[in-house]
């Protein structure tokens, strides 16, 4: 079987396991539970290429959701190794991407950082604590990085003029916190992504595709996974739509074609993509890798087997998930 080169690691296809919360974490530690092994063990035993893990806070304060990973402190650090051991063993090929997240004003916290009130200390603080998360998962083993600025976490929202209302340096179309905790993760030798919000999908505010290639273009990722999506506050569409629509960021795709900003890094898309098939559309219009992430809770296996188990995208996985469940496929369990 042929590789593909992606910031130099070589992937065995092109299929991405995007990330996906699978809420089997201490709430209070972040420290991972037995089902979170074995979740991870499987989606490597399926030969996906690159598998980017979950997010994982990298302070108390941008913690998220309840039973979310960890990444925060240096004790942290053994949990991650052990994960990444278990995934080598069961699949030497597979390359796996740590996400490093901060939730800003939608902290599952008190102490919410508030974007258009927080201080330049607290700017500075968050900065800090992506550097030092990127180094533990240096440390911990994974082959790259991804920074989340998608979904209306902090970094997302600080990009967006519909969130974003500050003056000053950290103004929404000088992306200023984007660009400093890229520069500071940069000083961490490993390779550097970011999930991005291209599309808010608010009417009459630019967070869109033409502001995601502005962003694009002045900031050197070695790759980007388009995303897109609110939560609430009028967005048309969230991040895991309900339905029967596919590959939902075509049109930031085209954007990107058309200020030839497809080949300044590898491009991942995710969303809508519901098996192999559908994602040579997007391999035909220039991007890199497609990922999944619905798919790989509905069935782990469906780059290997015959793929018979369809995600008809019903989005009970993440409602499970809210009602304080481990992320699976609903389909799967009424099965049983
Ligand atoms: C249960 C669940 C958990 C998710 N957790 C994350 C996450 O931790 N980080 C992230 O960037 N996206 C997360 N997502 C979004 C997915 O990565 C993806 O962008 C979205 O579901 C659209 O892709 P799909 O159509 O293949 O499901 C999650 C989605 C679901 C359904």
């Amino acid at each position: 079987m042929s590789s593909f080169d992606f910031v130099g690691l070589q992937l065995e296809n092109r299929y991405v396991r995007s990330a996906t919360a699978t809420s089997t974490c201490d709430n209070d530690s972040g420290i991972p539970g037995q089902k979170f092994y074995e979740i991870y063990e499987s989606l490597a035993r399926g030969h996906v290429g690159l598998l980017i893990q979950e997010h994982s806070f990298v302070s108390l304060r941008g913690h998220a959701n309840h039973k979310q990973l960890g990444l925060h402190t240096d004790e942290m650090i053994q949990y991650h190794q052990k994960a990444n051991e278990i995934m080598r063993a069961a699949n030497d090929k597979i390359k796996i991407c740590c996400q490093l997240a901060h939730a800003g004003p939608n902290g599952n916290t008190e102490n919410k950082l508030l974007i258009n009130e927080a201080t330049v200390a607290d700017f500075e603080e968050v900065v800090q604590q992506f550097k030092e998360a990127a180094l533990r998962a240096k440390q911990a083993g994974y082959d790259c990085v991804q920074i989340h600025s998608g979904h209306t976490y902090l970094l997302s929202q600080t990009i967006s003029d519909f969130y974003n209302k500050r003056t000053d340096e950290y103004r929404a179309s000088d992306f200023k916190l984007l660009r400093d905790v890229l520069e500071a993760v940069r000083t961490v030798d490993i390779p550097v992504g970011v999930k991005l919000q291209c599309d808010d999908f608010i009417e009459g505010h630019s967070m869109n595709a033409v502001s995601a290639c502005k962003i694009i273009s002045a900031l050197k990722f070695d790759f980007i996974e388009v995303t897109g999506g609110g939560q609430g506050n009028g967005a048309k569409y969230s991040t895991a739509r309900v339905g029967k629509d596919k590959y939902y960021y075509k049109h930031v795709i085209q954007e990107l074609k058309i200020h030839n900003l497809l080949d300044k890094q590898p491009v991942i898309v995710t969303g809508g993509f519901e098996n192999v098939e559908d994602a040579q559309q997007a391999f035909n219009d220039g991007v890199y890798l497609v990922g999944y992430s619905r798919k790989f809770l509905r069935n782990p296996n469906f780059l290997i087997d015959e793929d018979v188990k369809k995600c008809i995208r019903c989005n009970q996985c993440a409602i499970a998930v809210h009602k304080g469940e481990y992320a699976h496929c609903v389909i799967d369990q009424n099965k049983k």
